[in-house]
């Protein structure tokens, strides 16, 4: 039975767990849907420094609000996925236009908001209004998809089975701790590669582990070198670091490929990340 998961973890979760500053009693809601946005796809070493800027910067939704989108990209730095930013400055008007400033509290309204998923509306109703919710990160469904199913990856995209076995394991009181306890096990030891099964709380429970660990399909790594994603970057990084509206030419020096580069630039004002003055400066949105 899957439930016979759920006291190891947590008790292995309440020794093994890592203090992290949007997991501590002082967290406020806003600062841990910052750090649920920052974390998506980011390990959490490269998220302690930008988070700590932001809450410095930015300590509740009415803050960021003021700023300019531009601002909420400059202060993303290297983070990656930069339209996260433009999320999160979306998120933080919309918060303090309709709901007077505080991050709402209900599955449904943080839904409703700008670049809020279904995982995240699940993670910040729990781990900030102590909700009851399938919290379905990567962490998570990777534990599942071995200790249950015995695969070695969980499905490309999250399906209705994943979602009943995940509902059936929540616990009918602290339902966040568990949430908390199964994505930190993912994220230590039932890891996407060279899991470390000898340090596993349920490695006699685990069907994946039982099968001799037989490999799934080969996942190809996301390249970076070379890609628009990087084109973009480097693009980016130009934008942030000028005091203001930069030149073209400023632009052309970062890649040499104009017709890769010219499509990346393209994409930036696509999506709000860059805007052009009548000049043909370019800058990061006002
Ligand atoms: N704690 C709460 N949510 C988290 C996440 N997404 N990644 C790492 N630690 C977390």
């Amino acid at each position: 039975m899957a439930v016979s998961l759920r006291e190891p973890i947590l008790q292995w979760y309440a020794e093994h767990n890592r203090d992290l500053p949007w997991r501590r009693p002082d967290a406020t809601p806003w600062g841990i849907l910052v750090s649920e946005i920052m974390l998506q796809q980011t390990p959490v070493s490269r998220v302690l420094p930008i988070w700590t800027d932001w809450m410095a910067r930015w300590p509740a939704p009415e803050a960021l609000a003021e700023a300019s989108p531009g601002e909420a990209v400059r202060h993303w730095g290297r983070l990656g996925y930069p339209r996260r930013a433009l999320n999160l400055h979306a998120c933080a008007r919309a918060i303090t236009a309709e709901h007077g400033g505080r991050v709402p509290a209900t599955y449904d309204d943080l839904r409703a908001l700008p670049g809020i998923g279904d995982y995240t509306a699940a993670a910040v109703a729990s781990f900030a209004y102590g909700g009851s919710h399938a919290v379905l990160d990567t962490n998570v469904r990777r534990v599942l998809a071995r200790a249950v199913r015995g695969e070695e990856h969980p499905p490309k995209t999250t399906t209705a089975a994943e979602r009943r076995l995940a509902e059936s394991l929540i616990p009918p009181v602290g339902a966040p701790r568990w949430a908390v306890s199964i994505m930190e096990l993912g994220a230590l030891v039932c890891t996407a590669r060279a899991p470390r099964c000898e340090r596993c709380p349920v490695v006699s429970q685990c069907a994946w582990r039982s099968a001799g660990r037989p490999a799934g399909p080969v996942r190809r790594g996301q390249t970076y070198a070379g890609t628009d994603r990087q084109c973009r970057g480097r693009l980016l990084a130009v934008l942030r670091d000028a005091p203001g509206p930069v030149p073209k030419k400023a632009l052309d020096v970062v890649w040499a490929d104009h017709v890769q580069r010219e499509r990346a630039l393209d994409g930036l004002l696509d999506d709000g990340l860059a805007e052009v003055l009548p000049d043909g400066t370019y800058r990061l949105p006002a």
